[in-house]
């Protein structure tokens, strides 16, 4: 059977054991093709979708993770809530062409022998998502770093909605010293501007409309930021905020590097917000 015969075979082919993986992916560094990844915990939506679309034009094959990632919940209700959708996630990569599903279990991403060493994040770890959501970010950098390793893709691919964990991924991804190309994508949001997201699943429809108020006090941060000092602004949008229905955890303006508080508006900067609609915890930022 030739080569090429057996890649026209692989699509959408769905691999548990990283062994297989790597004789699978071993074809295509063979013919020095491009290896694309984008890394999921399923639930897939429209937004995971550009993403694997984008990585599906831009490189020979597409791994696309999926795997609920038990060590990043820093909350246990959380993580047994989380949608689990593997036939859904299926259907919706079906229609993308090149495109392998990696779907491990724990003892594959978390054998008992590791050389894994963990590394200060520094800032990144104490603000925003790093402050609220303590250890989160150290079970992110440690998943990602293991399945880097697994898949060793030429190009990764994530979303800005997860700005600060695109922010940490650049810096684990650097400091690991990978050969990889980290791309970002926009965010991909509902026409009422909701930010996609796999939690939006648990919202109800009055919850999914009172969560537009995330997209519409970003949206005021940018239209304000002419008139305010950042401090200002934030107390100004937090009082917008508070008009609507939801519980709101931060709202930050941060510069776009290193996501520093800013104090005037001399850097590129980012505006994130965290809030509670209801039980179900979201997050999104629009860069100013
Ligand atoms: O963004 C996510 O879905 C997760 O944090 C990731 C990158 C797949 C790691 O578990």
């Amino acid at each position: 059977m030739s080569l090429y015969y057996v890649i026209e075979m692989l699509p959408n082919q769905i691999i548990q054991k990283k062994e297989v993986l790597n004789s699978v992916l071993s074809n295509y560094r063979l013919l020095n093709n491009s290896i694309g990844f984008v890394p999921t915990m399923g639930a897939l939506h429209e937004g995971h979708k550009a993403l694997v679309n984008k990585a599906s034009n831009e490189n020979e094959i597409v791994v696309v993770s999926i795997f609920v990632n038990p060590t990043q919940f820093n909350n246990k209700e959380d993580l047994e809530h989380y949608p689990r959708t593997l036939n859904a996630d299926i259907e919706v990569l079906k229609s993308i062409k090149n495109v392998i599903v990696y779907f491990p279990i724990e003892k594959e991403i978390y054998p008992e022998i590791t050389s894994f060493k963990s590394f200060n994040l520094g800032v990144l770890d104490k603000i925003m998502e790093g402050k609220h959501r303590p250890g989160h970010f150290e079970g992110v950098v440690h998943v990602v770093h293991n399945l880097f390793e697994i898949v060793k893709p030429n190009k990764a691919y994530f979303g800005q909605k997860d700005y600060q964990q695109l922010v940490v991924i650049k810096k684990m991804n650097a400091h690991y010293g990978f050969p990889i190309e980290i791309i970002s994508c926009e965010t991909i949001r509902e026409k009422s501007g909701l930010a996609m997201s796999s939690r939006n699943m648990r919202l109800t429809e009055q919850e999914k409309s009172d969560a537009i108020f995330i997209w519409k006090t970003l949206l005021f941060v940018k239209e304000n930021k002419i008139n305010y000092s950042p401090s200002e602004l934030i107390d100004l949008a937090k009082a917008f905020f508070e008009k609507g229905n939801l519980i709101l955890e931060y709202l930050e303006i941060v510069d776009i590097e290193g996501l520093e508080l800013l104090k005037d508006w001399n850097s590129k900067s980012i505006c994130c917000i965290a809030a509670y609609c209801g039980k179900v915890r979201l997050i999104d930022n629009l860069l100013l």
